[in-house]
């Protein structure tokens, strides 16, 4: 059975793959579960520089699942693109990276290494603390989607999915923000 789909200009041989955070970078997962067998692996959040992330306790269990805030804690994109996306490159697999920042310019830098790796797509983490707008998410607002995504497009060839943040009131409207890119 052919179960191939095209999201979002990546080619995927099925349509599962996992929430980004949730699965590391997929070494731990690759002694238990042939990754192979994923349609795509959205690696954890990965910024322009190393992140130690927060201080424990980050995750906390709830009586209807659970809260965690990790911090971003990832080993930066240069490791990245040196140990990671080597070992990741070994499975049949769709490979999207997570990107994540506290400014504008994290992201753009970012994405501009990102778009010379041999990746399928890149994933904007759009619930980063923007440091320069009050720690506000980024993506927050219209506005501020729409100008992460308009900025980040000028830098980025590859495919390009924005995930928005659920901690808002009008996810329709805060969505328009990365249609409507300024190109
Ligand atoms: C431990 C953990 C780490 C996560 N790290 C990231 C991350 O690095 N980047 C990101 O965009 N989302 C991250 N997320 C959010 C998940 O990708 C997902 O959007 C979220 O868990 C909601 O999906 P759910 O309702 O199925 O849990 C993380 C979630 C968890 C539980």
């Amino acid at each position: 059975m052919n179960t191939s789909i095209n999201f979002a200009g990546i080619k995927m041989k099925n349509p599962v793959t996992v929430a980004s955070g949730t699965f590391g970078y997929g070494r731990e997962y690759s002694n238990f579960f042939d990754l192979s067998k994923l349609g795509a692996i959205i690696t954890k959040g990965t910024s322009i520089k190393p992140r130690s992330g927060n201080k424990p306790p980050r995750v906390c269990e709830t009586p209807s699942g659970m809260l965690n805030s990790i911090g971003l804690q990832n080993p930066g994109v240069e490791y990245f693109a040196e140990n990671d996306l080597p070992f990741l490159k070994k499975f049949d697999t769709a490979i999207i990276v997570n990107a994540c920042g506290s400014t504008i310019e994290d992201y753009i830098e970012v994405c501009k290494i990102l778009d010379t790796l041999d990746i399928d797509g890149v994933e904007l983490n759009l619930s980063c603390p923007n440091v320069k707008a009050g720690c506000m998410a980024f993506g927050s607002s219209y506005e501020g989607v729409k100008d992460i995504t308009s900025k980040v497009r000028k830098v980025l060839n590859k495919p390009l999915i924005v995930k928005l943040t659920p901690n808002v009131s009008n996810i329709g409207e805060i969505a328009k923000g990365a249609k409507d890119r300024r190109s």
